[in-house]
């Protein structure tokens, strides 16, 4: 007896990546559903070698059935995301509406797998950004060997972190620089995206700094160890998918850069690639459509008493979103569910 699942938002980037990767890893489904707005009604998408007709959202009764992974934003999240839990339906959700809700687990398996456990408050299981995810996998073995005391990252982060829409700007814009009469002035983004960057994702905080940094700070503290201090730059860049990070840590403890590189070789969700010569590290086109989140120039920062700096980068799309999603189902199965 395997599982009965709903994917909530299956037309979207996320909810695309979530059908591929349930099949990819062989999920353990007895059926899986693809849910997306009235629009999509009828439209069809790919499960493995299966092709799902979308059913509309908004008619459907999660009776019965045991996981919704829902990737469809805030607004239609806070909707749906309570009735399918009412229903006795486990929700996975990628949005940041419960994120920072004491009684819902931020789950990151790698991490802290063992936050699951508490999924029965509310049935609803919350997703991190896809910035922060890929920093825990990275810093968690770090934080065990030497403690860390305090984190500054700057991101790069590619379109698709921002939807559909994100991408759709970058390509249109990109080829109107080229055929100056189709303009195609910015309107998902802020500025003008195409061959630029753009210091500014998510919405302006009193503090200064945005909400997509703010959330890089609030997730690592719940998901890792409140004592952590963070402070970040977020950054849209004109790449389609992969999200790149500079983290410079500082630790309680010494830790040598050779030991640093070998305690990430080892750590689950990574890999290492870090040749000190042209082209020895990953970038992010890279790290399309792969599992792993990807650590390169490991270097001791010697401008504080323990400091490493590295460069992480991880498709936004899977570990930043559908991958973490599916291993939280998986880890869910394991932990509180156990059938299949
Ligand atoms: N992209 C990332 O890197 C990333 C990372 C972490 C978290 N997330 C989160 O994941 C969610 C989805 O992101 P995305 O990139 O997949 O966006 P997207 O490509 O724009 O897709 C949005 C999906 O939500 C559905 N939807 C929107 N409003 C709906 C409604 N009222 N009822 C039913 N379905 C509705 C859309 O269905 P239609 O096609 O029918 O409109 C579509 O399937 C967001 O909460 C986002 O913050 C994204």
């Amino acid at each position: 007896m395997g599982y009965r699942v709903a994917v909530v938002g299956a037309t979207g980037n996320v909810g695309r990546e979530m059908l591929n990767i349930l099949a990819e890893r062989q999920f353990p489904a007895d059926e899986v559903v693809a849910l997306a707005s009235r629009r999509s009604l009828g439209s069809e998408v790919s499960y493995g070698d299966k092709t799902l007709t979308t059913k509309d959202l908004d008619a459907f009764d999660f009776t019965g059935w045991d996981i919704a992974l829902f990737a469809i934003g805030s607004d239609a999240t806070k909707i749906y995301a309570p009735k399918a839990a009412k229903a006795g339906c486990i929700v996975i959700d990628n949005s940041s509406l419960y994120r920072y809700d004491a009684d819902v687990p931020l789950v990151v398996p790698e991490v802290n797998p063992e936050a699951v456990e508490m999924v029965h408050k509310k049935n609803i299981i919350a997703n991190p950004n896809c910035s922060t995810a890929q920093m825990v996998v990275a810093l968690k073995p770090l934080h065990d060997r030497a403690r860390i005391k305090r984190v500054v990252v700057s991101t790069y982060q590619s379109v698709s972190g921002a939807g559909k829409e994100g991408i759709d700007e970058l390509w249109d814009q990109t080829k109107s620089i080229y055929n100056p009469t189709d303009d195609k002035p910015a309107k998902k983004f802020t500025k003008q995206i195409a061959f630029n960057v753009i210091p500014h994702i998510d919405v302006f905080m009193d503090s200064g700094d945005t909400k997509e940094e703010w959330k890089m700070v609030a997730e690592t503290k719940k998901i890792m160890d409140s004592s952590i201090k963070v402070t970040a730059t977020c950054v849209r860049v004109p790449v389609f998918v992969g999200h790149s990070e500079a983290i410079n840590i500082e630790f309680e403890e010494f830790l040598d850069e050779d030991e640093a590189r070998d305690i990430l070789r080892e750590a689950p969700g990574l890999m290492v690639i870090d040749k000190r010569q042209d082209g020895g590290y990953v970038t992010p086109i890279e790290c399309v459509g792969d599992f792993a989140t990807f650590i390169s120039r490991i270097r001791q920062d010697t401008t504080v008493e323990n400091g490493i700096n590295l460069w992480c980068v991880s498709d936004n799309l899977r570990k930043g979103a559908a991958l973490n999603a599916v291993q939280i189902a998986e880890t869910l199965g394991q932990r509180v569910l156990k059938k299949g």
